[in-house]
């Protein structure tokens, strides 16, 4: 039995109804804009104004679906999105292979960008963007929303206060099951395909969060036929801390999809699936002390808030992903992929 209770309005960011409103410009009508709008209108005061379609169809579809005013569709499209007066702000949901010159789309415009994970294909044009963003004060957070969620918050406190000494060993995974296809974002390297850039990120943010930039790591894994990884092993490193971390992904196995975060004097186990609104155990000297439940609906919205908080504050970055997070990750995933022998065309 756990000793003490605690729930979601505790931890220690507002509800995301509460954050300043913004008008925002969705670049890409693809499955998680989708996720976008239905977290966005049904949880925020933000509104979509407008969004960029390649194709004039799946735009106009989207308009419908969400009561978004505009459409830009066809040639120049994106371009057109981010010049728009009644956007201020412009979400990338585009493949990987595209965030680099999307985001610097958006930039140059000089509106702040939430740009989706994994922020772009290597180190490097994660610093041309960051590089751009900093030159022209422009906001830009990689959309990494479990950062966000309440149990991460709450989680991020008490390891902070010292309720579970100091952490030895984190441990994440994140495995599925998406059917072969290689003309898939998920496959193909055209795209940035492959599950480090896909699931990986997660396990790898989550060490992250609680231990830094690794200062060594070791990766194993196996590659698809098209050349990008299927799934990877990656052992943080933090020997000057005595600390390490493992990230787990996979595009072949439905895996646990849970995390731990372990420490000297106790240990917070999030139960599946981490990445999502979910809940955690606290233990202490094999004694559950505390269940927190940060269960709710969809989840991005918290996100969605930091942004809109972080821009009406004329932040640059967010405290909590900033860009130095962004460009370890990547260095991070730089890394894995150097090990793996993976590369993307053009690189
Ligand atoms: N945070 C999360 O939970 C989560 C979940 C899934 C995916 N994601 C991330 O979101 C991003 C998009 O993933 P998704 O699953 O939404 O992909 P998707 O369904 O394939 O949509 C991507 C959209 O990007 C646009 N696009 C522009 N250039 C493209 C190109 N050369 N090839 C394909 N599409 C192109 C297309 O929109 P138009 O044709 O309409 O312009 C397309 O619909 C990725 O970074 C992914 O990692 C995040």
């Amino acid at each position: 039995m756990a000793d003490r209770r605690s729930s979601a309005p505790s931890a220690r960011l507002p509800g995301p109804e509460a954050a300043p409103a913004l008008r925002w410009g969705v670049i890409g009508a693809g499955w998680i804009a989708d996720v976008f709008a239905r977290s966005l209108l049904g949880h925020t005061a933000s509104r979509i104004r407008a969004v960029a379609s390649r194709d004039a169809a799946r735009g106009d579809a989207y308009s419908r679906r969400y009561d978004v005013p505009t459409v830009h569709s066809g040639k120049r499209a994106y371009e057109r999105l981010v010049a728009d007066p009644d956007v201020d702000a412009v979400y990338i949901a585009t493949p990987h292979s595209h965030h680099r010159d999307h985001a610097l789309l958006a930039v140059e415009a000089g509106k702040p960008v939430l740009v989706e994970k994994a922020f772009a294909r290597n180190a490097t044009e994660a610093r041309e963007v960051l590089g751009a963003a900093s030159a022209r004060g422009t906001f830009v957070m990689e959309a990494v929303w479990t950062r966000f969620l309440p149990h991460m918050v709450e989680a991020r406190r008490l390891v902070a206060e010292g309720a579970i000494g100091r952490v030895v060993h984190v441990s994440a995974d994140f495995g599925g099951t998406p059917e072969y296809d290689p003309r898939h974002r998920n496959f193909n390297p055209e795209l940035a395909g492959g599950a480090l850039l896909d699931l990986g990120v997660y396990p790898i943010n989550l060490v992250h969060d609680f231990l830094g930039a690794p200062e060594s790591l070791r990766a194993a894994g196996a590659l698809a036929p098209t050349g990008v990884d299927l799934s990877e092993t990656v052992l943080m490193d933090y020997p000057s801390r005595g600390a390490q971390g493992v990230a787990l992904s996979t595009f072949e196995a439905d895996t646990a999809r849970v995390a731990s975060i372990a420490g000297t004097e106790g240990r917070i186990d999030i139960h599946a699936e981490y990445y999502r609104p979910s809940s955690f155990t606290l233990t202490r000297g094999g004694r559950r002390m505390l269940e927190f439940d940060g269960s709710g609906p969809l989840g991005w919205q918290h996100q969605f808030a930091e942004v809109a908080r972080c821009v009406a504050d004329g932040a640059t970055e967010s405290a909590i992903m900033p860009h130095s997070a962004t460009l370890e990750i990547m260095d991070v995933l730089d890394e894995v992929r150097r090990q793996l022998g993976v590369v993307y065309p053009g690189e």
